[in-house]
């Protein structure tokens, strides 16, 4: 590498930006037609299957990204990740989310410790709290069980457990675990979404688990002092000790807010809030309305993922080379965007979830060791089931900009409906739209198509597709806690695997903290300008005349508890 240290002044880096003048001579039309090559392109692991041959690359394509991995230093990064070194250098911390989903017989160091026990001991104290809530061994103030959890927690401590929880409310046997139970999530500091989430609870019924890994986030903070405040004035302050756990890495806050350090489930500072899922973070709530045994199935599928992402040589490693062509993607065919398609409305929260992980970890401007990138990192992430999306943006990607897309299929549906006298099941007809989109971004329609077909002249500039529009798909075979722990940790790794050929720090998100501050600033305004009368100072022109045009509307913002 060049003096910069910069990967794109790397000769691989160049090798491949030449390489786009080639692959901009073909199109998947023809690419698609070369049998071997799609061969090649299609991968299997524990039972996913996914097809890359819609990418716009080649054979040649792959092997300029595996040299390109060579001199990102790919397989040493992934090591270090898996032996605790502290790669996120910035915090001076390890990125070890994988050992929370070690079993108990792996020995995984951090700092010279051996944190599997200490993760295990965790996990065994959730069984043990999770059996007693849903025994109703433990029970509320009034001698109720508790066969209502709300979960109060933003970011980190929000999407993953709200990914996962969708995904297995309509699974039948997790549903069945879940029977005559509710879990709610309460992220936003917005007064209507713990309005949306207290909605028909009774206190004597419902415990709270406050997640926070800093246990200072203000949203997650007011939220939980308004829940507080919702038990408590129904229930007594007494009430606290057998509504109120949390899950958090600062136990010293924990037991300041009032609850007993017992009821505390810990975690650790080597597990990143957007990684933090298989923590008692996710686990937690999790086994509480699914059971312990059902969340641990999900910890073995991400840990399925885990080893092979550790083990497999590139050329069959699946988040390797899903992370390595949403690299080509991002960086060389300037496409910035990806869209999380899943074929499965239990997926509906996947996309937000993998938003948070890929945005706040590879959103960065700098290497991690500081130098600017001459180049852009990160990728925007959005996304919708289809075929819901279907009727929403996918005009645009057929027809407007470039997206690469993830089809996510699953083989067998969670649910089978077939009524008589339709041709195929209503799932069969959800995948024909799975199967059909790739295809249609592929290939496309031509001119001469529409022509044949006796369109107008004028409507044909309009009816054409461009085609050659990349996607890739992805085949599971059914979606239960084992498999969705799997797709999980195939993003967490894709999206390590980007972070580290761009040369960034996917681990730290320092990117969030100014708006923190400044917030911080208008709510010292605010309490002065609503209780002192204290004119709005020191903010801009536009800010000003904001606040003041805001603040106008007295007596807002100082009303009671919910
Ligand atoms: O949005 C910033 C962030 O720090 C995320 O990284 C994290 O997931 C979220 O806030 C919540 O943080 P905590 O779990 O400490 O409340």
């Amino acid at each position: 590498m060049a003096a910069t240290g910069l990967i794109s002044e790397s000769e691989a880096w160049i090798d491949l930006k030449d390489h786009v003048a080639e692959i901009n001579k073909t199109h998947l039309r023809e690419l698609l037609t070369d049998t071997s090559r799609c061969e090649g392109m299609i991968k299997e692991h524990d039972g996913i299957l996914i097809d890359f041959s819609r990418q716009r690359a080649t054979q040649k394509t792959m092997e300029k990204l595996f040299s390109l991995s060579k001199v990102a230093k790919l397989e040493e990064k992934i090591k270090k990740m898996f032996i605790g070194e502290h790669i996120n250098s910035t915090e001076d911390r390890a990125v070890l989310h994988v050992a929370l989903r070690a079993p108990r017989t792996e020995h995984i160091f951090e700092s010279g410790r051996d944190v599997v026990p200490d993760v295990w001991e965790v996990l065994d104290k959730i069984k043990d709290f999770s059996d007693r809530v849903r025994s109703g061994t433990w029970v509320g103030a009034t001698g109720k069980p508790l066969t209502d959890v709300v979960a109060i927690g933003i970011g980190g401590s929000f999407l993953g457990p709200l990914f996962v929880h969708t995904a297995l409310q309509t699974e039948p046997e997790t549903a069945k675990a879940a029977r005559n139970r509710k879990l709610r999530f309460l992220s936003n500091v917005d007064p209507i979404d713990v309005a949306r989430a207290l909605n028909g609870l009774k206190q004597e019924t419902t415990l709270v688990v406050i997640v926070s890994k800093t246990f200072t986030t203000a949203e997650t903070m007011l939220n939980a002092r308004t829940v507080r405040s919702w038990i408590t004035s129904a229930l007594g302050s007494n009430a606290v000790s057998k509504h109120m756990v949390a899950v958090s890495t600062n136990v010293k806050l924990v037991k300041e807010f009032g609850i007993d350090p017992e009821n505390a489930f810990a975690f650790w500072d080597w597990v990143g809030g957007r990684y933090s899922v298989c923590s008692a973070v996710g686990v937690l709530p999790l086994s509480l309305q699914y059971g312990f045994e059902n969340i641990t199935k999900f910890l073995e599928g991400a840990w399925s993922i885990d080893q092979h992402f550790r083990t497999a040589p590139f050329e069959n490693n699946l988040p390797v080379l899903l992370g390595l062509l949403s690299v080509w993607n991002a960086s060389f065919l300037g496409c910035p965007a990806l869209a999380i398609l899943p074929y499965c409305q239990a997926l509906q929260k996947l996309a937000p979830h993998i938003q948070q992980v890929s945005m706040e970890s590879n959103g960065k401007g700098v290497t991690i060791d500081g130098k600017v990138l001459d180049y852009e990192a990160g990728e925007i992430d959005f996304g919708e089931p289809g075929t819901n999306g279907q009727h929403s943006f996918y005009q645009l990607i057929h027809q407007g900009r470039v997206v690469p897309c993830d089809f996510i299929g699953i083989i067998k549906s969670q649910q089978s409906v077939f009524l008589r006298n339709e041709i195929v099941s209503n799932h069969d007809e959800l995948m024909c739209n799975f199967f059909a989109q790739a295809d249609a971004l592929a290939y496309g329609k031509t001119p001469e198509e529409l022509r044949a077909e006796g369109v107008p002249d004028y409507l044909i500039p309009h009816k054409t597709f461009t085609g050659n529009r990349p996607s890739l798909s992805m085949l599971l075979p059914t979606l239960k806690p084992y498999t969705v722990g799997q797709l999980l940790a195939l993003y967490e790794h894709r999206i390590a695997v980007q972070g580290f050929i761009w040369g960034i720090n996917s681990f730290d998100q320092w990117g969030v903290e100014l708006g923190k501050v400044l917030a911080s600033r208008v709510r010292t305004q605010m309490n002065a300008s609503r209780t002192k009368g204290k004119p709005v100072q020191g903010f801009n022109h536009s800010t000003t005349t904001l606040l003041n045009r805001y603040l106008k509307v007295r007596g807002l913002g100082l009303s009671m508890t919910p």
